[in-house]
C-alpha cells in the first residue's frame, strides 16, 4: 500500500491525479492540518515533521511513500531515505526537472513555498545532473496557498496577487514553469493568464504519478484508500470535499 503524506490537504490534488490515473489503488494519505502551512517554518523542523509523517504511515502498512508536499519534498527526501532505507520514497522535484528538461526550455520558472524557494532544490538539481545552459527564475508565492483554501480559484483577488507575483516572468517570457506546490495546480487559469500563453505550465503531480506507476507495476489494487488529518476541522473537511467531488471520512491522525 501507498502512503502519501503532506502538510495539509493540498496534497488531495497529488490523490486525485492518483486516482484518475489508477482508480482502484490502495493507499493510506495522512495530511498535517494541525501543523500546517509548512512552507515558512525552518528546514529543521519541516524534517522532524516529514519523518513523524512517514513513520505514522509506515505504521499503517505503507510500503512505499509519497512525499506529496513539495516543501518536505526540497527539505525532507534525503532525511526520509536515510531514516527508511528499506521503504521507497518518491519526492516530487526529480521527475518534474526530468518532465521540464523534455520540453528543452532555454528559460525556465519556478514557483513555490517560501522554504522550497529558499532551498533552492531545483537549481540544485539541474546542477548535479550538470544543467548549465538553462537560467532558472524563481519565485515564492505564499498567499497562493490561502486563496487555494479559501477557495477563490478564479478571483479578481487572485489575479491581482498572481500579477504582482508573476509579472516579473512577463520581462523574458518563460518557456516552461514548475508549479512547485500542492496547491497551485488549483490556479492554474490565473497562472497561465499571469504569464504568457507560450509558457507550459508543469504539474507536478501528473509527471510524479505516472513515474510511480511505472517504476512500481506491482502496486496494491485493492482500492483500500484510508484518509488521516491530524486535525479534522468542519473548514478543511469542506475544502476537500470541494476539490475531491466528493464527500471523504478523514480519521484523526495521532503524530509523535
Ligand atoms: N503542501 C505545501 C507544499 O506543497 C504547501 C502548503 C504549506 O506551506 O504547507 O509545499
Amino acid at each position: 500500500m501507498i502512503g502519501i503524506f503532506d502538510s495539509g490537504i493540498g496534497g488531495l490534488t497529488v490523490v486525485k491525479e492518483l486516482l484518475r490515473q489508477a482508480p482502484d489503488v490502495s493507499f493510506v494519505y495522512l495530511g498535517d492540518t494541525a501543523r500546517t502551512p509548512y512552507g515558512n517554518k525552518s528546514a529543521e523542523v519541516v524534517r522532524q515533521y516529514a519523518l513523524e509523517d512517514a513513520q505514522f504511515l509506515i505504521d499503517q502498512g505503507a510500503t512505499s511513500i509519497i512525499i506529496a508536499c513539495h516543501t518536505a519534498s526540497a527539505l525532507a527526501e534525503q532525511s526520509l531515505r536515510e531514516s527508511f532505507p528499506k521503504i521507497p520514497i518518491f519526492g516530487m522535484i526529480h521527475q518534474t526537472v526530468d518532465a521540464a528538461l523534455a520540453l528543452k526550455p532555454k528559460h525556465l520558472g519556478v514557483i513555490g513555498t517560501r522554504a522550497t524557494i529558499g532551498s533552492n532544490v531545483y537549481p540544485a538539481v539541474l546542477k548535479e545532473m550538470g544543467v548549465k545552459k538553462i537560467a532558472v527564475q524563481q519565485v515564492a508565492c505564499p498567499l497562493f496557498t490561502v486563496l487555494a483554501e479559501e477557495g477563490l480559484l478564479d478571483d479578481q483577488v487572485t489575479k491581482l496577487v498572481a500579477k504582482k507575483y508573476l509579472s516579473g516572468f512577463r520581462a523574458h517570457p518563460l518557456d516552461v514553469l514548475i508549479m512547485g506546490c500542492t496547491h497551485y495546480p488549483l490556479l492554474r487559469a490565473v497562472i497561465q493568464h499571469a504569464v504568457t500563453k507560450r509558457t507550459t505550465l508543469i504539474d507536478p503531480a501528473q509527471v510524479t504519478v505516472a513515474h510511480i506507476l511505472n517504476v512500481l507495476p506491482d502496486i496494491e489494487r485493492t482500492k483500500k484508500q484510508v484518509f488521516f488529518l491530524s486535525d479534522v476541522a468542519s473548514h478543511t473537511v469542506q475544502i476537500a470535499t470541494k476539490w475531491m467531488g466528493k464527500k471523504i471520512e478523514f480519521e484523526k491522525a495521532v503524530l509523535q
